[in-house]
């Protein structure tokens, strides 16, 4: 747990914490629990960045926060490239302040295919080679954008810029679709490539895709805790909460939202309270004893239960394989212009 000293009035924030995807869900009711955490300690010298795609949609949600005066909104979608992440976050943020803690919440099921194919279209239109986007990196799909790759990048200019250092908390939102979805997943003959640009033939299966994404999720920030060992970065599943917008997103067909209630109720769910208070833990070091970065925390029984390190059950043990992390971290490196 860190201790921000008290400024005065006049002074900059000196200290803040990052919040993707803030302005609904588990991630804004994990920041109104962060924004309360640092009121009642009367850490006035901290701002919240909220990173998010709608202006207009995170200002109500802040509205709806007790401690506005220490929120503000920065434009991130994780469809950007790199050079907007760079100029609307990045950039954005105040020379020499210091970044306590990362929460990458913003994902989910993505847009819906026609809206994918827009952008497809959109980003060959910009570029002379159809599977480049303008920054010379492949397009990825909306679903690997939103949950993974408009992280990566984020982290990466971060890093580039000298913004996060050992001390900063990296907390990545995972999911137990990664694992526990049901449907069987060989991760040695996987083609990493075309699951994160939408091409693999994952046998048609609703909602495969979102669990193969928060799959390479996962194995992508095991690779890099091992690639920056003096970093921290810790995969946290929220569980399985049903008051979200995530169900109503557009990648999420009729038959699909049918199919992830079924599978919420069987294996329950909870309140956003409980699923954030996950991620703020995690964010704050109150789990810092027993979370080793590139661990994967999540409920180890149904969608809520037994909360803890999954990397020891047997079907996870995919995890812990250097070859497998290496492949995510190749994989979604590509994506990540230099
Ligand atoms: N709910 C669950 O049962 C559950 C379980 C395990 C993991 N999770 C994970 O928890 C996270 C939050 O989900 P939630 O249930 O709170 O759903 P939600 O209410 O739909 O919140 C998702 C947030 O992510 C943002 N987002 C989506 N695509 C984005 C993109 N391309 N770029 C930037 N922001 C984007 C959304 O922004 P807009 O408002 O602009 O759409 C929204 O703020 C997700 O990563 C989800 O996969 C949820």
């Amino acid at each position: 747990m860190t201790s921000t000293p008290i400024m005065t009035a006049t002074e900059q924030p000196k200290y803040c914490y990052i919040v993707t995807g803030a302005n609904s869900g588990i991630g804004l009711e994990a920041t109104k629990q962060l924004a309360s955490y640092l009121h009642l300690r009367n850490e006035k010298s901290v701002t919240i960045y909220m990173l998010c795609r709608s202006e207009e949609r995170t200002r109500a949600a802040m509205a709806t926060i007790g401690t506005p005066d220490i929120l503000q909104f920065l434009k991130f979608d994780g469809s950007d490239s790199a050079e907007t992440i760079q100029n609307h976050c990045v950039d954005k943020l105040p020379d020499g302040i210091k970044v306590e803690g990362i929460l990458l919440n913003a994902g989910g099921f993505g847009d819906n295919k026609k809206q994918q194919k827009d952008k497809k279209q959109q980003s060959s239109s910009t570029t002379s080679n159809n599977s480049l986007s303008k920054d010379d990196v492949p397009v990825a799909s909306s679903i690997a954008q939103a949950n993974l790759i408009g992280h990566a990048i984020l982290i990466d200019r971060l890093l580039k810029a000298d913004k996060i250092d050992s001390s900063t908390r990296i907390v990545a939102s995972g999911s137990e679709a990664a694992f526990a979805s049901g449907v069987p997943m060989d991760f040695d003959k996987a083609d990493f490539d075309g699951i994160l640009q939408g091409t693999a033939s994952l046998g048609g299966i609703p909602g495969v895709e979102y669990g193969w994404t928060k799959a390479l999720l996962a194995l992508y920030w095991a690779a890099f805790a091992r690639h920056h060992p003096d970093l921290f970065v810790v995969t946290v599943s929220p569980g399985s909460v049903t008051t979200t917008n995530l169900l109503r997103q557009g990648g999420v067909n009729p038959f699909l939202r049918t199919v992830s209630k079924m599978a919420m109720f069987l294996g329950g769910s909870h309140q956003e309270s409980v699923a954030a208070k996950r991620y703020i833990d995690a964010l704050l070091g109150e789990e810092r004893a027993s979370q080793e970065s590139g661990s994967f925390w999540a409920s180890r029984k149904g969608y809520t239960k037994d909360y803890g390190d999954v990397s020891n059950l047997t079907i996870c043990k995919f995890l812990k394989d250097v070859t497998l992390q290496e492949k995510a971290w190749n994989a979604v490196r590509k994506f990540v212009p230099l």
